[in-house]
C-alpha cells in the first residue's frame, strides 16, 4: 500500500468517524421544519403515490444539484426549500420517503402533496393525493414516532419550537371552482360565498395545527393565480391575466390575513404569520424586466400559447436559461422567481408580512 493511499484510507476513516459522531450528537439547538400544503411546497411525496399530479420526470429538476427530477414542481428549488434555507433549518425529506426514519425525524418532515386544497373535493381528478386532513393525521403519527425516539415531553417541545409552513388555496380555485365551466362548486356558491366557505374551512385546519402543538406557522395566501401561463392561455384576453381568478385571489387573501389576526388574538400570541405571495409575485409579474426576466407570461417548459397548455415533459419546449423566466411550467414559478418571493418573506414590510417578517420572527425566537 503506497503512502498516499494509506493517508486517504485514514482520511476516509476519520471522516466516517466524524459522521457517526455527528449522527449521535443530540440536535437540541436546531429547530425542526414542518411543511404542509400543495405543489408549491411538495418536495416529493407524490412520487410515492399513484397519482397524475407528479414532477418525477425530466426536465423537472434540471437545474438542481443532481440535475434530476425529485418531485418538486420547479427547475430546482421550490418555496419550501428556499424558506428552509433562509430560516436555517435542515432540508427535510418527504414524509412518505422511507429514508425519513430514526434521527432524521428530528429535523422535521414535509407532508405536502401536489394537487390538494383546503377542500376535500379539490384535486379529485388527481385521484391519490394526501388531502390536508390526512396530512394532519400523518403529522400526529410523526409526533408519536418522534416521541418514541426522544420521549413525549421532548417531542412536544420539538413541535412547539418548530417552524411550520403551510401553503393552500390556489387549487381550490384552479382545480375546483374554475376547473370547468359550471363546476359543482360554482353552481353551489357564488364567488364571495365560496371564499367565505374556504376561509371557514381553512380556519379549522389552522386551529387543528395549533391544537397539535404548532406555535410558529407561516401561512401563504394564494399567488396571482390568474396570471400563470396556463390561465393566460386559457382565459386571458390578449395575454392579460384572467380577470375572475385575479378577483378570487383579491377576495381570498385579505380575508385570510383577517382570520389569522383573529386566531392570534384568540390564542393570545403571534403564532400565525401571513405571507402575501400575491403582492410578492405581482411585482415581478408586472415588471419582469426589473427582475431580470425576459417574460412573466410564457412558461419556460410547456407547449401551445404561452407554453401554457398541458404538462411539462421531455417533449415540451424548454427555454435554455431558466433564470430568465418567471414561470417554470404552466402553473409554477421558476427557482429564480421563488427566490424573489422568499426574500420578501425575510425582509418584507408589513404590507406583505403580517404581523412580522421572518427576520423579526427569528430575532424574537432566538431571545426566548
Ligand atoms: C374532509 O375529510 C376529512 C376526513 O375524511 C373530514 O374530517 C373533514 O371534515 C372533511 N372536510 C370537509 C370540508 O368536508
Ligand atoms: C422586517 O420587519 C420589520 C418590522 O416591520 C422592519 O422594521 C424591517 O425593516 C423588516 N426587515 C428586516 C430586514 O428586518
Amino acid at each position: 500500500m503506497s503512502h498516499s493511499s494509506e493517508l486517504s484510507s485514514f482520511l476516509v476513516l476519520l471522516t466516517f468517524g466524524l459522521a457517526v459522531l455527528g449522527g449521535i450528537a443530540p440536535q437540541v439547538d436546531a429547530r425542526a421544519y414542518i411543511v404542509f400544503g400543495d405543489s408549491l411546497v411538495d418536495n416529493g411525496n407524490n412520487n410515492f403515490l399513484l397519482t397524475t399530479a407528479r414532477a418525477d420526470s425530466p426536465p423537472y429538476g434540471i437545474d438542481s444539484p443532481s440535475g434530476r427530477p425529485s418531485g418538486r414542481f420547479s427547475n430546482s428549488r421550490n418555496l419550501a426549500d428556499l424558506v428552509g434555507e433562509k430560516v436555517g433549518v435542515a432540508q427535510v425529506l418527504p414524509y412518505l420517503n422511507p429514508e425519513l426514519d430514526g434521527e432524521r425525524l428530528l429535523e422535521g418532515a414535509n407532508f405536502a402533496s401536489a394537487g390538494v386544497g383546503i377542500l376535500n373535493d379539490t384535486g379529485l381528478q388527481f385521484v391519490n393525493i394526501i388531502r390536508i386532513a390526512r396530512q394532519l393525521q400523518l403529522f400526529e403519527q410523526y409526533q408519536q414516532r418522534v416521541g418514541a425516539l426522544i420521549g413525549d415531553d421532548q417531542a412536544q417541545r420539538l413541535v412547539n419550537e418548530a417552524i411550520v409552513l403551510i401553503t393552500l388555496g390556489g387549487n381550490d380555485f384552479v382545480n375546483n371552482y374554475f376547473l370547468i365551466p359550471f363546476s359543482a362548486r360554482s353552481r353551489q356558491y357564488n364567488l364571495p360565498d365560496y371564499i367565505r366557505y374556504l376561509i371557514t374551512e381553512y380556519r379549522k385546519i389552522l386551529m387543528r395545527l395549533y391544537d397539535l402543538g404548532a406555535r410558529r406557522v407561516i401561512v401563504t395566501g394564494t399567488g396571482p393565480i390568474g396570471c400563470v401561463p396556463a390561465e393566460i392561455a386559457q382565459r386571458g384576453r390578449n395575454g392579460e391575466c384572467a380577470v375572475e381568478l385575479q378577483q378570487a385571489a383579491g377576495l381570498f387573501n385579505p380575508q385570510l390575513v383577517e382570520v389569522l389576526q383573529e386566531l392570534n388574538g384568540q390564542v393570545g400570541s403571534d403564532v400565525f404569520i401571513s405571507a402575501n405571495a400575491f403582492e410578492m409575485s405581482y411585482t415581478f409579474i408586472t415588471q419582469p424586466e426589473a427582475f431580470g426576466f425576459v417574460t412573466a407570461k410564457v412558461a419556460c417548459c410547456g407547449q401551445g400559447p404561452y407554453n401554457g397548455i398541458g404538462l411539462c415533459t421531455v417533449f415540451s419546449n424548454l427555454c435554455p436559461n431558466r433564470d430568465l423566466y418567471a414561470f417554470w411550467d404552466a402553473f409554477h414559478p421558476s427557482d429564480r422567481a421563488n427566490q424573489f418571493i422568499v426574500d420578501q418573506f425575510m425582509i418584507g414590510s408589513s404590507k406583505v408580512m403580517n404581523p412580522m417578517n421572518l427576520s423579526t420572527m427569528l430575532a424574537l425566537d432566538s431571545r426566548s
